[in-house]
């Protein structure tokens, strides 16, 4: 069994969250376009979404991954900016009440609260739009081919076989039994995970052995990620989390916590933790603060 993070490794982490957080908003806020004309409320409104207090986790792996790999922390920035355009649409929409109908998002008003939905629906559009407007620009990487396959691998994350296709089967309340779970966590969260990780194994055209085990640690974290947002959606305080609690029950979903109870998800977590730290143990030393984020990232309160 591989090493736990000493106390000075996980002292340093909450430090290091907070220099990527910062890093990814004056970025964003750089990136996102401003309007004069009568747009300007959708731009406001790309705003609002993407700038708001968001834990920045996605951004932070791609970011905290790239060190290992010794690379251009701006290449990565730039599309880790473009990863987070896309989850602050995917929330917008999430949250829209044809879907989750949720009034609250990140401590605020959600944005067809704040604005209407036809705002927040084109919001959500923009925003993806920019993401890949970011990506594809030639200051996220000099050599045309990787921007291409950033492109193509955000896109095939984001898409019909990744975010917008797990989130078609939770709304059709599709699949009581735990691999059908599994497979929908796994695409509507753990592929934009995963491509937080893909991010710097592309910029650094890294070895297989590596190049698989980090992608079998993404893919663990991402599942466990969401097990735990469901696990807080039972047992969280909306004032730590800044959105509803307690509505996978009502609306009828079909989650771990759901299916199996609080003790059994949280047995499950506990499980794909340990499997995320067996994933590392290949990068030795070099992985100490991926290594230090699994539990952190697991035992929060939002
Ligand atoms: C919320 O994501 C939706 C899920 C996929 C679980 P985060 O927990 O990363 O939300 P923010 O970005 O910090 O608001
Ligand atoms: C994930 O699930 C949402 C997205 C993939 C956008 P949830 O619907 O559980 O996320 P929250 O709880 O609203 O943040
Ligand atoms: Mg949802
Ligand atoms: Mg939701
Ligand atoms: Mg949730």
């Amino acid at each position: 069994m591989s090493a736990r993070p000493s106390a000075d490794e996980l002292s340093a982490l909450p430090q290091r969250m907070i220099e990527a957080a910062d890093l990814v908003t004056v970025a964003l806020d750089e990136l996102l376009p401003r309007a004069d004309g009568p747009e300007e409320q959708l731009t406001e409104a790309m705003r609002y979404a993407a700038l708001g207090a968001g834990k920045r986790l996605r951004p932070y792996f791609a970011l905290e991954t790239a060190r290992m790999f010794e690379l251009d922390e701006a290449y990565v920035l730039r599309a880790a900016c473009a990863l987070e355009c896309i989850h602050a649409y995917s929330l917008i929409h999430d949250d829209l009440p044809a879907m989750d109908d949720d009034d609250l998002r990140r401590g605020r008003p959600t944005v067809h609260k704040a604005y209407d939905e036809a705002t927040a629906i084109l919001a959500g559009d923009a925003l993806q739009a920019s993401a890949f407007e970011i990506m594809a620009h030639p200051d996220t990487h000099p050599d045309g081919h990787v921007r291409a396959e950033l492109v193509r691998r955000l896109a095939l994350a984001s898409g019909a076989k990744g975010m917008c296709g797990g989130q078609m089967i939770d709304i059709l309340r599709h699949g009581a039994d735990l691999g059908s779970v599994a497979r929908m966590q796994r695409m509507k969260t753990g592929a934009l995970i995963a491509f937080a990780f893909e991010i710097p194994l592309i910029m650094a055209q890294s070895p297989d052995a590596e190049r698989v085990a980090l992608m079998g640690f993404a893919q663990d974290l991402g599942l466990a990620y969401q097990m735990v947002d469901d696990l807080l959606d039972a047992e969280g305080e909306e004032a730590d989390m800044g959105k509803a609690v307690g509505k996978d029950l009502d609306q009828g979903k079909a989650n771990y916590v759901t299916l199996l109870g609080v003790p059994a998800a949280k047995e499950r977590v506990k499980l794909l933790s340990d499997q995320c730290r067996a994933h590392l143990e290949l990068f030795g030393a070099r992985a100490t603060y991926l290594r230090a984020s699994i539990d952190f990232v697991l035992d929060r309160r939002r």
